[in-house]
């Protein structure tokens, strides 16, 4: 199924999922996207979550700082900020939220649902609608983490309830509300972004292209490769291929890349994050190619995502070659490790320096 093309020029792409982090990581991990992409949606999970345009302000500040600190060309990356969604946002901070112009999206956690997620939301239509109100007259997208927190319901199953039990009610109530479901992993996802009335899209991320849930025990328990929502079946990861790959606007890059440190992952009750920063568009590419459908790279990595948010594409390109890629075995950052996915292993694709 691999095409012919040896060498890809596309315009700079964005990631519309990412976890920079905070504090002594941050210089690292900012530096790793921005090699890559031109901008990011930064996920405000941090340790207190980014609940308010004054948080959002101070973190946006401290990444710029990072950036100049890692010699990253001002100007060459855009952090494209999130506030974290509580029971109780109001109305207001979301009209201050769309009037600063650096704030894209407001994210929901279910509470519970993954990382820092414990002052999510409880009951989104009855605790939140004066902010989704709000956010659909404003036109600020909610970004939403598709799974139930209900213990009840298998782990695998729940990105499919919280369609019936959340996504559809919320879109019934606010059908004019911007929603990106992050990080889709199943097919009835797959299903129910293509068909929905509205301005509905989402993202994928690079591992739930490549990898099923085999990938989690293959020769032993693999916590690398554990994130959250799960990897799934064979069967979810090829309707996320064909979706991805189809050119169709609704879906675009988003990485959800999410670095711990080793010894959290390696350890008794891991942490759930792939770190896929360093090398998010050589697996990309690697995926595209599987499936012999490098042409619609670009859709999906830089035009996709823009005509979305309603922000125009990036200036200049990013070039990826044919060649083999060896992905580092650990990382240094700061006074930890971090582990990327799939390291030691090697990809048919580099991206261009
Ligand atoms: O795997 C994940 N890691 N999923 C999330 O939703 C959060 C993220 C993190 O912040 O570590
Ligand atoms: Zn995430």
């Amino acid at each position: 199924m691999q095409s012919t093309i040896d060498t890809l020029t596309i315009v700079r792409p964005d990631d519309w999922h990412l976890h920079l982090r905070d504090g002594a990581v941050l210089n690292s991990v900012v530096a790793d996207t921005a090699r890559q992409f031109g901008r990011a949606i930064v996920m405000p999970n941090l340790r207190p979550p980014v609940t308010t345009i004054d948080l959002a302000a101070a973190y946006r500040d401290r990444i710029h700082s990072a950036l100049a600190q890692a010699d990253i060309e001002p100007g060459s990356f855009t952090p494209l900020m999130t506030l974290y969604l509580t029971d109780n946002t109001t109305a207001a901070e979301v009209l201050r939220a769309k009037e600063s112009g650096f704030v894209h999206g407001i994210k929901l956690y279910p509470a519970g649902a993954t990382t820092n997620s414990d002052a999510g939301v409880t009951d989104l239509l009855g605790r939140c609608a004066p902010a989704l109100e709000a956010m659909q007259a404003c036109g600020m997208p909610l970004l939403v983490h598709g799974e139930v927190t209900d213990p009840a319901i298998d782990l695998f199953d729940r990105e499919a309830v919280f369609i019936d039990r959340v996504m559809i009610p919320l879109r019934n109530a606010f059908p004019e509300l911007k929603v990106v479901f992050e990080h889709l992993t199943s097919s009835d996802g797959v299903d129910y972004v293509r068909q929905a009335q509205g301005p509905v899209a989402a993202t994928i991320t690079a591992h739930h292209l490549l990898y099923n849930r085999n990938a989690l025990f293959q020769g032993g328990i693999r916590p690398h490769w554990y994130c959250l929502p799960v990897l799934k079946r064979e069967k979810h990861r090829l309707a996320l291929l064909e979706a991805a790959t189809s050119g169709t606007g609704r879906f675009f890059l988003g990485t959800d890349s999410a670095p711990h440190p080793k010894g959290l992952k390696e350890h008794a009750c891991g942490c759930a994050g792939c770190y896929t920063a360093l090398h998010a568009m050589e697996l990309y590419a690697t995926a595209f190619d599987s499936v012999g459908k490098l042409e619609n790279l670009e859709a999906f990595a830089s035009l996709n995502g823009p005509a979305f948010y309603g922000l125009p594409v990036n200036q200049g390109t990013l070039t990826l070659r044919r060649a083999t890629y060896q992905i580092p075995a650990e990382l240094p950052m700061a006074d930890s490790t971090v582990v990327p996915l799939a390291a030691g292993e090697s990809l048919g694709w580099t991206v261009q320096q």
